[in-house]
């Protein structure tokens, strides 16, 4: 019996080790889940730089900047150069996924599905091999089907990429002045783009957070001017309508649409009645001089003018 107390005494303390041994782990590992988590988010897909670790780093920051005027006109025809630049480009951004030979065959792409376009078979694309959808794919990207948007790149890059791909094979649909029109109008290329500003999430969320805090001292602050002003016939509308203040300014401040006209204040009020912080049936206990009475003390405590 005694024997029996002390097998099953080994067996408890074996697994109470064991369960502290995993914790230990899992909680010195939780950096990584954590970082994996990020890396997980659907935005990484393209251009992710990874740091030393080989996790997903942050974006880098990146100016927005007017592209300069691309001559579309001049891609009616590839020319050495443009192939060249198109090469090296290809080589750095492309070739991990679809091959060192355009045959998508690279290593990042290994485990896609669907595959990366073998760029030496002209079937089955998904929005076409023609210079305009090729565009239109690097434009937009196929983020469904695991290729990213490469709008990041200047319109140059991705049309001397473009005349490279189109060397893969002879028989890649001809290049029309009519394509060459249609992206240039449709993008805008001999005008020039804005590309827009890259921040790095980290400091997006922190703007975020400053937005908020300012949102909060601006609703405050009204809250504040609110009681000030008791005789106000605007006030006293505004205290019966509302069981929250602070809550019905806020509302306010974040759907700025009531501005227009007292029907989609009405609306405002009628969405999500008690909490949104006005009262239920606001709007019923209005007349129609009051709520215009109403509209313009909002505005006025908003600062429209
Ligand atoms: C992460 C892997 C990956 C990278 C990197 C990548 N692609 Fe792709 N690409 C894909 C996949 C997957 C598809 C297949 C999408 C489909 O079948 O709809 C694809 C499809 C395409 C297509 C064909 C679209 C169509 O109409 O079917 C073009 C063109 C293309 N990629 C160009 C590029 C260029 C140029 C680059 C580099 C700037 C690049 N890709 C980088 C994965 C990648």
């Amino acid at each position: 019996m005694k024997d029996y107390f002390k097998f099953y005494g080994a067996v408890y303390l074996f697994f109470i080790i064991a369960i502290v041994v995993m914790g230990t782990m899992y909680i010195s590992d939780l950096p990584n889940v954590t970082k994996e988590k990020i890396g997980g988010f659907p935005v990484v897909a393209k251009d992710t730089t990874t740091d030393s670790t080989g996790q997903v780093a942050d974006l880098p920051m990146v100016k927005g900047t007017l592209s300069p005027p691309t001559e579309i006109m001049k891609y009616a025809s590839a020319t050495p150069e443009m192939i060249e630049k198109g090469k090296s480009l290809y080589t750095m951004n492309c070739a991990s996924c679809h091959g060192d030979q355009g045959k998508g065959d690279g290593v990042a792409g290994a485990s896609l599905n669907p595959k990366p376009r073998n760029f030496h078979d002209l079937n089955g694309w998904t929005n076409g091999p023609s210079l305009t959808m090729m565009y239109k794919t690097l434009q937009e990207g196929i983020t469904s089907r695991g290729m990213a948007s490469y709008a990041n790149l200047p319109p140059e890059d991705r049309l001397n990429m473009i005349m490279y791909i189109r060397t893969f094979l002879p028989d890649y649909p001809p290049i029309t002045q009519v394509q060459l029109d249609s992206l240039d109008q449709t993008y805008s290329l001999t005008k020039g783009v804005k590309m827009p500003n890259q921040i790095p999430v980290k400091l997006a969320m922190e703007k975020m957070m400053q937005q908020n805090v300012s949102l909060d001292q601006k609703v405050a602050t009204m809250v504040k001017q609110n009681g000030e002003n008791k005789t106000d016939s605007g006030a006293v509308i505004l205290k019966g309508v509302t069981s929250n203040l602070t809550k019905a300014l806020t509302v306010l401040a974040l759907d700025s649409s009531w501005i227009q006209n007292e029907m989609a204040l009405i609306k405002i009020f009628d969405n999500n009645p008690v909490q949104n912080g006005f009262r239920a049936r606001a709007s019923y206990t209005l007349t129609k001089a009051q709520l215009t009475q109403l509209h313009a003390y909002l505005r006025k405590l908003f600062g429209v003018v």
